[in-house]
């Protein structure tokens, strides 16, 4: 009787909460099991941001002057003329691309970048971005993007800096040169 009842509690404490996995970012299956600290909700060393675009954010104070000059929002095709990505593409901003995509776009975009991640059935289903199209966007293009955003795709603003969007044009690059698609 006693056992059952275990068994019971047991299983439904696994139900509730569900096995951590090493999917769920425990470092291997034996840490997953037996330690209590890489349990999936604990370990946020690889947590996606649920509503990246919901972010509140602190603007700058009304009082602030720029001193580096105002960022003007351009059209993206002037953008695309215009803008030159001032950051060397590096191990670092590479580096630097992959973990702001993996926290903001993966979501939408998919850990593939093949437009399947996890909510993106909620929107319109975005492009591949390993494909020829965003292949051929110039890197001006693809910066406007992401900082002002697309028709259905949120601006990324404050929350993404002028610097953090240009890592993850080099992160796009560096994927669409790894990529057999
Ligand atoms: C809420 C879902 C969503 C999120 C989050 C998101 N995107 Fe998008 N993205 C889209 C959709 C949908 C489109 C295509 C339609 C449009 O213009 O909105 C798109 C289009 C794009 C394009 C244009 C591709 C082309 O060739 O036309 C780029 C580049 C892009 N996204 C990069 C990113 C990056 C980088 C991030 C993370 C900072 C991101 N997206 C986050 C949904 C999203």
């Amino acid at each position: 009787m006693l056992k059952g009842t275990l068994a019971v509690v047991a299983l439904a404490i696994l139900t509730m909460f569900g096995v951590p996995s090493v999917r769920h970012g425990a470092r291997d299956l034996k840490n997953s099991w037996t330690r209590w600290s890489y349990f999936p909700i604990r370990d946020m060393r690889r947590s996606v941001a649920l509503q990246p675009q919901k972010v509140v954010y602190r603007l700058p104070d009304d009082a602030s002057v720029p001193t580096i000059g105002k960022e003007v929002e351009l059209d993206r095709d002037v953008a695309a003329e215009k803008l030159h990505n001032p950051i060397p593409s590096s191990d670092a901003s590479i580096a630097r691309g992959d973990s702001l995509f993996h926290k903001l776009c993966v979501p939408c975009h998919g850990r593939s970048m093949a437009g399947d991640g996890p909510v993106a059935a909620q929107f319109m289903t975005p492009p591949d971005l390993l494909a020829q199209q965003t292949r051929e966007r110039k890197d001006g293009f693809i910066y406007t993007y992401i900082r002002h955003g697309g028709v259905v795709m949120p601006s990324y603003g404050f929350q993404v800096s002028a610097e953090e969007a240009w890592h993850l044009v080099n992160f796009i690059r560096h994927q669409q040169k790894m990529s057999p698609r």
